[in-house]
Protein backbone atom coordinates (compact mmCIF):
# COMPACT_ATOMS: atom_id res chain seq x y z
CA UNK A 1 0.00 0.00 0.00
CA UNK A 2 1.49 3.13 -1.06
CA UNK A 3 0.41 5.94 2.19
CA UNK A 4 -0.49 9.24 0.75
CA UNK A 5 1.71 12.23 2.10
CA UNK A 6 -0.06 15.21 3.14
CA UNK A 7 -0.21 18.41 0.18
CA UNK A 8 1.54 20.27 3.62
CA UNK A 9 4.74 18.23 3.63
CA UNK A 10 4.74 17.87 0.03
CA UNK A 11 4.90 21.54 -0.81
CA UNK A 12 8.64 21.05 1.27
CA UNK A 13 11.42 21.47 -1.02
CA UNK A 14 14.47 19.31 1.16
CA UNK A 15 17.26 21.22 2.85
CA UNK A 16 19.53 21.55 0.03
CA UNK A 17 22.09 21.73 2.07
CA UNK A 18 21.74 18.68 4.24
CA UNK A 19 21.14 16.88 0.69
CA UNK A 20 25.01 17.91 -0.55
CA UNK A 21 26.35 17.13 2.93
CA UNK A 22 24.84 13.99 3.23
CA UNK A 23 25.72 13.34 -0.76
CA UNK A 24 29.55 14.04 0.15
CA UNK A 25 29.09 12.02 3.19
CA UNK A 26 28.23 8.97 1.72
CA UNK A 27 31.28 9.53 -0.97
CA UNK A 28 33.33 10.14 1.86
CA UNK A 29 32.08 6.43 3.40
CA UNK A 30 32.93 4.99 0.03
CA UNK A 31 36.47 5.97 1.33
CA UNK A 32 36.69 9.76 -0.98
CA UNK A 33 38.84 12.01 0.24
CA UNK A 34 36.05 14.89 0.35
CA UNK A 35 37.01 18.63 0.93
CA UNK A 36 33.87 19.60 3.23
CA UNK A 37 33.01 23.13 2.48
CA UNK A 38 29.22 22.66 2.87
CA UNK A 39 28.89 21.93 6.65
CA UNK A 40 27.17 24.43 8.45
CA UNK A 41 28.57 23.72 12.17
CA UNK A 42 31.90 24.07 13.67
CA UNK A 43 34.54 21.70 13.26
CA UNK A 44 35.66 22.54 17.00
CA UNK A 45 34.43 20.21 19.51
CA UNK A 46 32.29 21.45 22.62
CA UNK A 47 34.37 22.61 25.56
CA UNK A 48 35.19 19.87 27.82
CA UNK A 49 33.47 21.93 30.95
CA UNK A 50 30.52 22.12 29.35
CA UNK A 51 30.40 18.43 28.76
CA UNK A 52 31.48 18.15 32.20
CA UNK A 53 28.37 19.70 33.17
CA UNK A 54 25.94 17.69 31.19
CA UNK A 55 27.72 13.98 32.23
CA UNK A 56 27.06 15.73 36.11
CA UNK A 57 23.39 16.21 35.48
CA UNK A 58 23.07 13.02 33.83
CA UNK A 59 24.71 10.92 37.05
CA UNK A 60 22.37 13.53 39.44
CA UNK A 61 19.53 11.63 37.85
CA UNK A 62 18.63 14.98 35.63
CA UNK A 63 16.58 11.97 33.49
CA UNK A 64 13.45 12.95 33.47
CA UNK A 65 10.65 15.29 31.84
CA UNK A 66 11.27 18.85 31.84
CA UNK A 67 9.07 21.64 31.72
CA UNK A 68 7.53 22.22 28.29
CA UNK A 69 8.99 25.68 28.13
CA UNK A 70 12.27 24.46 29.38
CA UNK A 71 14.24 24.20 32.88
CA UNK A 72 13.40 27.17 35.08
CA UNK A 73 17.25 27.38 35.62
CA UNK A 74 17.96 27.92 31.86
CA UNK A 75 15.01 30.47 31.51
CA UNK A 76 16.58 32.15 34.23
CA UNK A 77 20.31 31.99 32.82
CA UNK A 78 18.82 33.32 29.38
CA UNK A 79 17.65 36.63 30.78
CA UNK A 80 21.30 37.09 32.71
CA UNK A 81 22.84 36.32 29.78
CA UNK A 82 20.46 38.57 27.51
CA UNK A 83 21.12 41.57 29.84
CA UNK A 84 25.37 40.62 30.42
CA UNK A 85 25.56 40.78 26.70
CA UNK A 86 23.13 43.15 25.87
CA UNK A 87 21.60 44.74 28.60
CA UNK A 88 17.95 43.57 27.37
CA UNK A 89 15.53 43.32 30.49
CA UNK A 90 13.30 39.85 29.95
CA UNK A 91 12.03 37.87 32.41
CA UNK A 92 12.12 34.10 33.11
CA UNK A 93 8.44 34.52 31.53
CA UNK A 94 9.69 36.15 28.24
CA UNK A 95 11.88 33.23 27.50
CA UNK A 96 10.99 29.58 25.61
CA UNK A 97 13.69 27.04 25.27
CA UNK A 98 13.81 24.81 21.97
CA UNK A 99 15.19 21.94 20.78
CA UNK A 100 17.47 24.08 18.77
CA UNK A 101 17.06 27.47 16.93
CA UNK A 102 15.61 25.73 14.05
CA UNK A 103 13.09 24.73 16.61
CA UNK A 104 12.22 28.28 17.77
CA UNK A 105 11.83 29.67 14.36
CA UNK A 106 9.31 26.82 13.49
CA UNK A 107 7.39 27.34 16.35
CA UNK A 108 7.36 31.40 15.84
CA UNK A 109 5.35 31.25 12.31
CA UNK A 110 3.36 28.34 13.64
CA UNK A 111 1.68 30.64 16.65
CA UNK A 112 1.74 33.80 14.84
CA UNK A 113 1.05 33.01 11.29
CA UNK A 114 -2.64 32.66 9.74
CA UNK A 115 -3.01 31.17 6.75
CA UNK A 116 -2.38 33.15 3.58
CA UNK A 117 -0.15 36.21 6.09
CA UNK A 118 3.00 37.63 4.18
CA UNK A 119 6.47 36.82 5.40
CA UNK A 120 8.96 39.50 4.10
CA UNK A 121 12.08 37.52 4.07
CA UNK A 122 15.40 39.15 2.60
CA UNK A 123 17.41 37.14 0.11
CA UNK A 124 19.36 35.37 -0.07
CA UNK A 125 18.13 33.39 3.01
CA UNK A 126 18.82 30.26 4.97
CA UNK A 127 16.99 27.36 3.47
CA UNK A 128 14.52 26.85 6.26
CA UNK A 129 13.04 29.84 6.52
CA UNK A 130 10.64 29.81 3.71
CA UNK A 131 9.66 25.95 4.00
CA UNK A 132 9.00 27.28 7.97
CA UNK A 133 6.81 29.98 6.53
CA UNK A 134 5.02 27.73 4.04
CA UNK A 135 4.20 25.13 6.72
CA UNK A 136 2.97 27.45 8.67
CA UNK A 137 0.23 28.27 6.00
CA UNK A 138 1.89 31.67 5.51
CA UNK A 139 3.23 32.97 2.05
CA UNK A 140 6.81 34.18 1.42
CA UNK A 141 7.60 37.67 -0.09
CA UNK A 142 11.38 37.69 -1.17
CA UNK A 143 13.00 41.14 -1.40
CA UNK A 144 16.34 40.89 -3.08
CA UNK A 145 19.62 42.30 -2.04
CA UNK A 146 22.56 42.69 -4.04
CA UNK A 147 26.35 42.11 -3.73
CA UNK A 148 26.34 46.37 -4.78
CA UNK A 149 24.76 46.60 -1.44
CA UNK A 150 26.42 44.12 0.50
CA UNK A 151 23.68 42.01 0.59
CA UNK A 152 21.58 43.89 3.02
CA UNK A 153 17.88 44.72 2.51
CA UNK A 154 17.27 48.34 1.98
CA UNK A 155 14.71 50.55 4.04
CA UNK A 156 12.83 51.00 0.75
CA UNK A 157 12.55 47.65 -0.95
CA UNK A 158 11.31 46.70 2.80
CA UNK A 159 8.99 49.41 2.52
CA UNK A 160 7.76 48.68 -0.64
CA UNK A 161 7.18 44.69 -0.07
CA UNK A 162 4.38 46.15 2.71
CA UNK A 163 1.08 44.87 1.80
CA UNK A 164 -1.90 44.88 4.09
CA UNK A 165 -1.36 40.77 4.35
CA UNK A 166 2.23 41.47 5.48
CA UNK A 167 2.31 40.17 9.42
CA UNK A 168 6.75 39.56 10.18
CA UNK A 169 9.87 39.99 8.76
CA UNK A 170 12.82 37.99 9.19
CA UNK A 171 16.17 39.87 9.75
CA UNK A 172 19.19 37.36 10.23
CA UNK A 173 22.40 39.34 11.13
CA UNK A 174 25.25 37.93 10.88
CA UNK A 175 23.72 36.36 7.73
CA UNK A 176 23.93 32.87 6.60
CA UNK A 177 24.54 32.22 3.19
CA UNK A 178 26.38 36.07 2.66
CA UNK A 179 27.63 36.86 6.29
CA UNK A 180 26.53 40.32 6.22
CA UNK A 181 26.21 41.93 9.29
CA UNK A 182 23.18 44.81 9.37
CA UNK A 183 24.90 48.10 11.14
CA UNK A 184 22.86 49.45 14.28
CA UNK A 185 21.77 52.92 12.14
CA UNK A 186 19.96 49.96 9.14
CA UNK A 187 18.68 48.16 11.12
CA UNK A 188 16.66 51.34 13.07
CA UNK A 189 15.64 52.10 9.30
CA UNK A 190 14.16 48.89 9.04
CA UNK A 191 12.64 48.49 12.43
CA UNK A 192 11.01 51.86 12.40
CA UNK A 193 9.24 50.62 9.27
CA UNK A 194 8.12 47.77 10.96
CA UNK A 195 6.53 49.70 13.48
CA UNK A 196 4.85 52.37 11.10
CA UNK A 197 3.19 48.94 9.59
CA UNK A 198 2.92 47.33 12.98
CA UNK A 199 4.59 44.48 11.70
CA UNK A 200 6.02 41.26 13.84
CA UNK A 201 10.30 41.33 13.70
CA UNK A 202 11.51 37.59 13.85
CA UNK A 203 15.49 38.77 14.63
CA UNK A 204 17.76 35.55 14.03
CA UNK A 205 20.73 36.12 15.95
CA UNK A 206 22.21 32.63 15.87
CA UNK A 207 25.76 34.14 14.45
CA UNK A 208 25.89 36.56 16.93
CA UNK A 209 29.21 35.96 18.59
CA UNK A 210 31.20 35.07 15.05
CA UNK A 211 31.70 38.62 13.88
CA UNK A 212 34.70 39.92 12.72
CA UNK A 213 37.07 43.19 12.10
CA UNK A 214 36.07 44.58 15.45
CA UNK A 215 32.54 45.19 14.54
CA UNK A 216 29.67 44.07 17.72
CA UNK A 217 26.38 42.62 16.82
CA UNK A 218 23.13 45.12 17.39
CA UNK A 219 20.29 42.93 18.93
CA UNK A 220 17.31 43.96 17.41
CA UNK A 221 15.48 44.51 20.73
CA UNK A 222 17.72 47.20 22.00
CA UNK A 223 16.54 49.27 19.30
CA UNK A 224 13.77 50.24 21.49
CA UNK A 225 10.78 49.42 23.45
CA UNK A 226 8.74 49.75 21.01
CA UNK A 227 10.95 47.71 18.68
CA UNK A 228 11.37 45.05 21.72
CA UNK A 229 8.06 44.84 21.87
CA UNK A 230 7.28 43.32 18.57
CA UNK A 231 10.59 41.58 18.04
CA UNK A 232 11.04 37.87 18.53
CA UNK A 233 14.47 37.12 19.29
CA UNK A 234 15.90 33.17 18.15
CA UNK A 235 19.29 32.73 19.70
CA UNK A 236 20.99 28.91 21.39
CA UNK A 237 24.14 27.77 21.69
CA UNK A 238 24.64 25.66 18.90
CA UNK A 239 27.25 27.92 17.08
CA UNK A 240 28.64 29.99 19.81
CA UNK A 241 29.64 27.28 22.19
CA UNK A 242 30.18 24.38 18.89
CA UNK A 243 27.16 22.54 20.11
CA UNK A 244 25.44 21.93 17.32
CA UNK A 245 24.15 18.36 18.37
CA UNK A 246 23.18 19.41 21.86
CA UNK A 247 19.75 20.99 20.65
CA UNK A 248 19.34 23.84 22.59
CA UNK A 249 17.63 26.79 20.95
CA UNK A 250 15.57 29.30 22.70
CA UNK A 251 12.97 32.87 21.94
CA UNK A 252 12.73 36.04 23.78
CA UNK A 253 9.86 37.99 23.69
CA UNK A 254 6.43 38.74 24.61
CA UNK A 255 4.70 36.86 26.05
CA UNK A 256 1.93 35.83 24.95
CA UNK A 257 3.54 34.53 22.18
CA UNK A 258 6.12 32.40 24.25
CA UNK A 259 3.67 31.14 26.23
CA UNK A 260 1.91 29.80 23.52
CA UNK A 261 5.66 28.46 21.70
CA UNK A 262 5.37 26.18 25.15
CA UNK A 263 1.73 25.29 24.60
CA UNK A 264 2.89 24.14 20.77
CA UNK A 265 6.38 22.37 22.40
CA UNK A 266 3.67 20.96 25.26
CA UNK A 267 1.52 18.76 22.46
CA UNK A 268 5.02 17.96 20.39
CA UNK A 269 8.25 17.67 22.37
CA UNK A 270 10.62 20.51 24.36
CA UNK A 271 14.43 20.21 24.83
CA UNK A 272 16.65 17.50 26.38
CA UNK A 273 16.89 17.96 29.99
CA UNK A 274 20.52 17.01 31.00
CA UNK A 275 21.24 19.16 27.89
CA UNK A 276 19.39 22.63 29.21
CA UNK A 277 21.61 22.05 32.53
CA UNK A 278 24.61 21.99 29.96
CA UNK A 279 23.53 24.87 28.16
CA UNK A 280 23.56 26.95 31.78
CA UNK A 281 27.08 26.57 31.70
CA UNK A 282 27.57 27.45 28.59
CA UNK A 283 25.72 30.91 28.69
CA UNK A 284 27.29 32.17 32.15
CA UNK A 285 31.13 29.74 32.31
CA UNK A 286 33.73 30.92 31.08
CA UNK A 287 33.87 32.49 27.83
CA UNK A 288 37.27 32.24 26.56
CA UNK A 289 36.92 29.45 24.26
CA UNK A 290 34.34 31.28 22.20
CA UNK A 291 36.83 34.41 21.50
CA UNK A 292 39.50 31.62 20.85
CA UNK A 293 36.97 30.10 17.84
CA UNK A 294 35.94 33.17 16.43
CA UNK A 295 39.66 34.39 16.20
CA UNK A 296 40.28 31.28 14.41
CA UNK A 297 37.14 31.76 12.32
CA UNK A 298 38.67 34.86 11.35
CA UNK A 299 42.29 33.55 10.39
CA UNK A 300 40.05 30.69 8.43
CA UNK A 301 37.86 33.75 6.36
CA UNK A 302 40.73 35.78 5.27
CA UNK A 303 42.20 33.04 4.25
CA UNK A 304 39.08 31.67 2.24
CA UNK A 305 38.56 35.31 0.76
CA UNK A 306 41.92 35.39 -0.65
CA UNK A 307 41.63 31.75 -2.48
CA UNK A 308 38.51 32.98 -3.96
CA UNK A 309 39.45 35.83 -5.16
CA UNK A 310 42.80 34.37 -6.75
CA UNK A 311 40.71 32.46 -8.43
CA UNK A 312 39.93 32.64 -11.80
CA UNK A 313 35.83 33.16 -12.84
CA UNK A 314 35.30 33.54 -8.89
CA UNK A 315 34.94 36.43 -6.89
CA UNK A 316 33.15 37.25 -2.82
CA UNK A 317 32.56 40.07 -0.64
CA UNK A 318 34.29 39.94 2.16
CA UNK A 319 31.72 38.23 4.81
CA UNK A 320 31.40 39.79 8.49
CA UNK A 321 30.27 37.88 10.30
CA UNK A 322 29.22 33.81 10.71
CA UNK A 323 31.69 31.31 8.94
CA UNK A 324 30.20 31.27 4.83
CA UNK A 325 31.65 33.00 2.01
CA UNK A 326 29.06 33.33 -0.48
CA UNK A 327 30.75 33.07 -4.16
CA UNK A 328 29.65 34.67 -7.36
CA UNK A 329 30.37 32.11 -9.77
CA UNK A 330 28.34 33.97 -12.60
CA UNK A 331 31.11 33.96 -14.64
CA UNK A 332 31.48 30.69 -15.06
CA UNK A 333 28.02 29.64 -15.88
CA UNK A 334 28.35 28.88 -19.51
CA UNK A 335 31.58 28.52 -19.75
CA UNK A 336 33.16 24.42 -19.85
CA UNK A 337 34.34 22.68 -16.56
CA UNK A 338 35.85 19.18 -16.18
CA UNK A 339 34.33 18.93 -20.13
CA UNK A 340 30.85 19.52 -19.50
CA UNK A 341 29.08 23.22 -20.17
CA UNK A 342 28.01 24.38 -16.48
CA UNK A 343 24.45 24.85 -16.60
CA UNK A 344 24.05 26.42 -13.20
CA UNK A 345 24.92 27.13 -9.41
CA UNK A 346 23.12 23.77 -9.09
CA UNK A 347 25.22 22.16 -11.97
CA UNK A 348 28.65 23.85 -10.84
CA UNK A 349 28.38 22.15 -7.18
CA UNK A 350 27.63 18.35 -8.75
CA UNK A 351 30.78 19.06 -10.71
CA UNK A 352 32.78 20.27 -7.75
CA UNK A 353 31.71 17.49 -5.90
CA UNK A 354 31.98 14.94 -8.43
CA UNK A 355 35.40 16.05 -10.25
CA UNK A 356 37.10 17.51 -7.40
CA UNK A 357 35.70 16.22 -4.47
CA UNK A 358 34.68 19.61 -2.72
CA UNK A 359 31.04 19.92 -1.55
CA UNK A 360 30.01 23.15 -1.25
CA UNK A 361 26.41 24.67 -1.79
CA UNK A 362 24.84 25.83 -4.80
CA UNK A 363 23.16 29.20 -3.81
CA UNK A 364 19.72 28.69 -5.55
CA UNK A 365 19.16 26.75 -2.35
CA UNK A 366 19.06 30.22 -1.12
CA UNK A 367 16.97 31.71 -3.32
CA UNK A 368 19.56 33.53 -5.33
CA UNK A 369 21.28 31.51 -8.10
CA UNK A 370 25.01 32.38 -9.57
CA UNK A 371 26.19 31.96 -6.11
CA UNK A 372 27.58 29.31 -4.08
CA UNK A 373 28.05 29.21 -0.73
CA UNK A 374 31.53 27.75 0.94
CA UNK A 375 31.60 27.22 4.39
CA UNK A 376 35.46 28.22 6.53
CA UNK A 377 34.09 25.82 9.41
CA UNK A 378 37.18 23.56 8.38
CA UNK A 379 40.74 23.66 8.96
CA UNK A 380 43.02 26.12 7.07
CA UNK A 381 44.91 23.07 5.53
CA UNK A 382 42.01 21.36 4.45
CA UNK A 383 40.60 25.04 3.08
CA UNK A 384 43.99 25.28 1.06
CA UNK A 385 43.45 21.58 -0.65
CA UNK A 386 39.75 22.28 -1.64
CA UNK A 387 41.42 25.54 -3.56
CA UNK A 388 44.46 23.40 -4.86
CA UNK A 389 41.93 21.19 -6.46
CA UNK A 390 39.30 24.20 -7.80
CA UNK A 391 41.90 25.77 -9.47
CA UNK A 392 43.37 22.59 -11.03
CA UNK A 393 39.74 21.79 -11.92
CA UNK A 394 38.72 25.62 -13.48
CA UNK A 395 42.65 25.50 -15.07
CA UNK A 396 41.51 22.08 -17.02
CA UNK A 397 38.61 23.53 -18.81
C1 LIG B 1 20.59 31.31 10.16
C2 LIG B 1 20.42 30.09 10.97
N1 LIG B 1 19.45 30.05 11.89
C3 LIG B 1 19.24 28.96 12.64
C4 LIG B 1 20.02 27.83 12.48
C5 LIG B 1 19.73 26.61 13.30
O1 LIG B 1 20.34 26.59 14.52
P1 LIG B 1 20.18 25.34 15.48
O2 LIG B 1 21.24 24.36 15.13
O3 LIG B 1 20.34 25.88 16.88
O4 LIG B 1 18.82 24.77 15.28
C6 LIG B 1 21.03 27.82 11.53
C7 LIG B 1 21.84 26.60 11.32
O5 LIG B 1 22.44 26.38 10.31
C8 LIG B 1 21.24 28.98 10.76
O6 LIG B 1 22.20 29.02 9.84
Amino acid sequence: MAIRLSERVRRITPSSTLAMDARAKQMQREGQDVVFFGVGEPDFDTPEFIKDEAVAALRAGMTKYAPAAGLADLREAVCQYLYKEYGLSYRPKNIVITCGAKHALYNVFQVILEPGDEVILPVPYWVSYSEQIKLAGGVVVPVMTTAANGFRMQPEDFAAAITPRTRAVVINSPNNPTGAVYSRAELLAIAEIAVRHDLVIVSDEIYDHLIYDGLAPTSIPTLGPEVAARTILINGVSKTYAMTGWRIGYAAGDEKVIAAMADLQSHSSNATTFCQKAAIKALLGPQEAVEKMRAEFARRRDLMVRLVRETPGLDCLTPQGAFYVFVDVGRLIGRTVAGETVRDDEHLAEIFLEKAKVAVVPGAGFGMPNYIRLSYATSCERIEEGFRRIKALLAGG
